[in-house]
């Protein structure tokens, strides 16, 4: 999949954040398999008002003070909302400390797209995308 926030930042800004997603260089496919945040959305199809289960799993990435992810940020970005995105969490890991899985629960005010971005102190920030339907 796309890096999609890269690819919008690319038409928009002159100096794009750098964040990584599941498609990388062949260099950096090791690097991907363990930075880039696994997330499952149950449902991904919800009526207005409900919430879904989402779970962020990192648990592949090493956890050492001096290597870890230690900031997961949560971003919902609503289907037709003029300026976006929604801030959804910010959560601070302290290394060796916590496991690297997060659930919580998102309620939807509309169709969009989740983005999970985590960073790595070493190896800076990846982001995965996924996409959640609203009925009703
Ligand atoms: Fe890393």
């Amino acid at each position: 999949m796309l890096n999609y926030l890269y690819a919008v930042n690319r038409l928009h800004m002159s100096r794009p954040l750098p964040t990584y997603g599941p498609e990388v260089p062949p260099e950096l496919q090791d690097k991907a398999r363990t930075h880039v945040p696994k997330v499952d959305v149950q449902p991904d199809k919800v009526r207005k008002g409900e919430s879904a289960l989402v779970k962020i799993d990192l648990s592949a990435h090493p956890d050492r003070q001096d290597h870890a992810i230690t900031l997961i940020e949560l971003y919902y970005e609503e289907e037709g909302r003029n300026l976006n995105p929604v801030h959804v969490a910010h959560i601070v890991l302290e290394p060796e400390v916590v496991e690297r899985v997060v659930e919580l629960r998102l309620r939807p005010r509309a169709s969009g797209w989740l983005h999970v971005v985590a960073y790595c102190n070493q190896h800076g920030l990846w982001h995965a995308v996924k996409r959640i339907e609203v009925e009703g």
